[in-house]
């Protein structure tokens, strides 16, 4: 100890006057940086434990990983931190919390995470995976026109367009009368077709390799994604070694091979599946023709649209609407096979409402507010979109009695406020009377009712996702019995970007 002070001494005596004032203003330098990095620490919500090289995804690696969740939310609050290897993840749960961020400081709560890594798997991303001013003009327009072209006076294309998907997909179903189906190949079959049509005015037969590929590979983008966003954020490094360990050159292929399709799609001539209306593709051309052709005042501000960009739009929009809504109807299949009570009591209201051979209208959805409130619960129990897509903050924020830095990962817990027991006794339970009034007359949809998510990143396709789901669902439960096969289908799912039911088979009966 002794010989240590005197060399300190000793070194001190030899330095010049200069050195001796740099020393100081290092070493005061460092003092600040080290209170401010750890008030800054002090002031994050807390978390658990971090270990080096891979932070918390210890904790996380769990089967059951909404029960993990829930576990850490008992300790440490309904705002907590987790280090996914590098990266800060703030987690949010209940519906206060979750109503605070993305509603009241939506502008703030509304970007999307971004590193190198995503740079480089996603190219150019637009809408669902962008942020900034991108991101707005493309989802602003994207809004706009698919109103225009599906929810606004012609709401009869969106109509035409479910009524004709609905009759194919009979059709199929027909041939499997009283047979064993993988029913979940149709229904994705059916939920592209819908947005393909919406998108490019073109459908695919159910046996068309072209639609059999695209279902899978936005199904594998889903998984594959995921998992390498994990592994990248602990295990960098391995992305540098010439192996391809984490499996990224299969993702940039399958993306890349969607990237063709599109673009294939995208400068088609003409897009018009009928030809009388138009297509959200053509909507777009003719976007770019008016600000290049217009003055500016007649210009509607989408300065960020353009060509380029026109195929990832496209795709990124199917890629948002068709898995999730197949996924969607495939819940509600699951729950309609374990619940035949359920199922019975819907046919009765679809029997007295239409008849056994009346095509349903969307119109039909006030008549059949028992057949709605199967759906709302369908979408409540398996909180298909779980953690919603993650989001990222876009400047420091305090909140809830804590700083989040810049830049930081935001999960969203919809699933904490889905299965709020307070809100909805016995949530792990289907019981689709409570979306009904007293009187048994009516829906009644209560603010916590979140699948779609709150605030300016909410899902942008809510209204088709529902018209979609009804009508097919209500045509389907009108002309068949949906019964199990060898076992029933489970309640329990796979988790990718999207709650998946794990793969089953039904038996359809037709009634008389
Ligand atoms: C039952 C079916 C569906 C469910 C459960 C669902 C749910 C969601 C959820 C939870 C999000 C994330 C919101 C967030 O990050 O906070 C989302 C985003 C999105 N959804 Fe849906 N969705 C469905 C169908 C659709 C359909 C049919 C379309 C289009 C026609 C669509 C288009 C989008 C888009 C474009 C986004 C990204 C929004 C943005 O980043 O600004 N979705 N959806």
């Amino acid at each position: 100890m002794f010989f240590l002070l005197s060399s300190f001494v000793d070194v001190l005596t030899n330095l010049s006057k200069v050195s001796f004032i740099l020393l100081c203003i290092l070493v005061v330098a460092w003092i600040v940086w080290y209170k401010k990095t750890r008030l800054r620490q002090a002031s994050l919500p807390p978390g658990p434990t971090v270990l080096p090289l891979v932070g918390n995804l210890l904790t996380m690696v769990s089967p059951d990983l909404y029960k993990t969740l829930s576990d850490l939310r008992k300790q440490y609050g309904d705002v907590y931190r987790l280090y996914i290897g590098k990266e800060l993840m703030i987690v949010l749960n209940g519906y206060d919390v979750i109503q605070e961020a993305m509603v009241k400081n939506g502008s703030i709560f509304s970007d999307r995470p971004w590193c190198p890594f995503r740079q480089k798997i996603m190219d150019n991303p637009v809408l669902m995976a962008a942020s900034g001013k991108v991101w707005k003009d493309t989802r602003s327009f994207s809004q706009q026109s698919l109103k225009k072209i599906c929810l606004d006076n012609s709401a009869l294309k969106l109509q035409e367009i479910l009524t004709e998907e609905v009759e194919y997909f009979l059709k199929e179903m027909d041939e499997r009368d009283n047979t064993e189906l993988n029913i979940v190949k149709f229904v994705d079959i059916y939920s592209l077709n819908v947005v393909f049509r919406l998108v490019f005015g073109h459908r695919f037969t159910h046996d068309d390799s072209d639609g059999l590929y695209m279902t899978e590979v936005y199904n594998e983008l889903g998984m594959e994604f995921a998992k390498l966003q994990v592994m990248a954020n602990c295990f960098d490094f391995l992305l540098k070694l010439p192996c391809d360990l984490l499996n990224l050159n299969k993702f940039l292929k399958l993306r890349n091979k969607l990237d063709t399709f599109m673009r294939y799609f995208a400068e088609l001539p003409n897009h018009n599946y009928d030809s009388s209306t138009s297509t959200f593709c053509d909507e777009y051309l003719e976007e770019l023709d008016r600000n290049e052709n217009s003055d500016i005042d007649d210009v509607r501000g989408f300065s960020s649209l353009n060509k380029h960009r026109l195929p990832n739009t496209c795709s990124e929009l199917i890629g948002a609407a068709s898995d999730t809504t197949a996924n969607a109807i495939g819940w509600l299949i699951v729950y309609l096979v374990r619940e035949p009570d359920i199922q019975m009591k819907m046919f009765e209201e679809i029997k007295q409402v239409l008849g056994t051979e009346e095509q349903p209208v969307l119109e039909d959805k006030t008549r059949l507010p028992y057949t709605e409130a199967v759906i709302l619960e369908s979408l409540r129990i398996s909180s298909s979109v779980p953690y919603a897509i993650p989001h990222a903050v876009s400047k420091t924020i305090d909140f809830q009695g804590y700083t989040i830095p810049e830049g930081s990962t935001i999960l969203v817990n919809l699933k904490s406020v889905l299965h709020d027991d307070v809100v909805f006794k016995n949530p792990e339970e289907f019981i689709p009377d409570r979306f009904m009034n007293a009187t048994h007359t009516e829906t009644v949809v209560p603010k916590e009712f979140v699948p779609f998510s709150l605030g300016p990143r909410s899902c942008l396709g809510i209204s088709i996702a529902m018209k979609e789901m009804f009508l097919v669902i209500v045509a389907l439960v009108q002309r068949y019995e949906l019964l199990p096969s060898s076992s029933l289908p489970e309640s329990t799912g796979i988790l990718s970007t999207v709650y998946k039911p794990r793969p089953f088979t039904v038996r359809i009966k037709k009634r008389t």
